[in-house]
């Protein structure tokens, strides 16, 4: 992989939970098993490191899922597997520690490319590095989908998302079913169907899609939701957030992918919403959308 830059970042999280059951992943648990640390690895002597996704009492949320070897990978139920590996140790006399790691790009919070989907955008190189930074990075609605129904037409038109939202994350029963937390794919996730996502097309002005599972289509609309949302090359789909605590409302959403990846999708390394003041809120998601869309 060309992604050196994360590498450091993964590998220091990993390592670092070696140390301690942190308290700060309170919606993650199970997740401190240290899955960069080698047995036998003494502890050290440090107070153990923040390690947070809720930043800023509150106004920063981190919603994207940590790489961990139990998460779930679409189709499979196996889950993620070991991943990450340390080929260069201080601990065997090299002078730096350099980890490595091994991953598909649908894992995780990721962000899907046309070409995922539209095998003549592959060739004709719409990768994830077309993406539109600006799309990327701005405001956006969370909102909670009704829990008993996938993403139907009927559903996108109960929500009644302003005209001038671009970005919206949609919340489901994925979230309350801890689905990303667990290592066996479920194909019962709640996604998009078909008509849902030709109503979000033909409606509404949305440009991201966000969605708390590994894909934002409906298992039985897998192909034919993807299709309607990725044939304009307009629509970013966001898939895999960790939505989990994060009170509904409008946002500043800050997603960045990684670059220069020939393959359709790629994992999107950060992102985090910004809760915008109290005042804001009071005025009513409606309005405030129209005002700040
Ligand atoms: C280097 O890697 C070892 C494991 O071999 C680990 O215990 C140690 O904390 C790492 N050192 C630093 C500075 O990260
Ligand atoms: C160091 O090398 C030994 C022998 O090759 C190996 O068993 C051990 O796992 C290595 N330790 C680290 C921290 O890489
Ligand atoms: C959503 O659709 C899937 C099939 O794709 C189905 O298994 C699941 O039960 C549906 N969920 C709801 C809440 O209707």
């Amino acid at each position: 992989m060309k992604s050196l830059s994360l590498l450091p970042f993964l590998c220091s999280l990993s390592l670092l939970s070696v140390v301690t059951a942190s308290t700060a992943y309170p919606s993650i648990p199970g997740t401190d098993s240290g899955e960069c640390s080698l047995a036998g690895v003494e502890t050290i002597n440090l107070p153990p490191p923040p390690r947070r996704e809720v930043y800023d009492n509150g106004r920063i949320f981190d919603i994207t899922h940590k790489y961990v070897p139990e998460m779930p990978v679409f189709g499979s139920s196996e889950g993620l597997g070991n991943f990450l590996w340390l080929p260069r140790s201080m601990k065997n006399g090299s002078l730096a520690n350099n980890s490595a790691f091994k991953l598909d790009v649908h894992t995780g919070t990721h962000v899907d490319a046309p070409g995922h989907f539209y095998d003549n955008y592959y060739d004709a190189g719409f990768d994830v590095d077309t993406l539109d930074l600006e799309l990327l990075n701005g405001l956006a609605l969370l909102v909670d989908v009704p829990r008993d129904s996938n993403i139907t037409a009927e559903v996108m038109k109960s929500l009644h998302i302003p005209k001038g939202v671009r970005r919206v994350l949609f919340r489901t029963l994925n979230t309350d079913r801890r689905l990303m937390f667990k290592k066996e794919f479920d194909s019962s996730y709640v996604g998009f169907k078909e008509d849902g996502a030709k109503w979000l097309v033909e409606n509404t002005d949305i440009k991201l899609v966000g969605v708390d599972y590994l894909s934002v289509a409906s298992y039985d609309h897998s192909v034919e939701s993807h299709l309607v949302f990725l044939k304009s090359r307009e629509i970013i789909l966001v898939e895999g957030l960790k939505l989990d605590d994060v009170p509904s409302g409008i946002y500043s959403l800050r997603c960045l992918h990684l670059r220069n990846v020939p393959s359709a999708l790629y994992c999107c390394c950060a992102l985090s919403l910004f809760l915008l003041s109290q005042m804001l809120m009071q005025n009513g998601v409606t309005a405030a959308c129209h005002k700040y869309s």
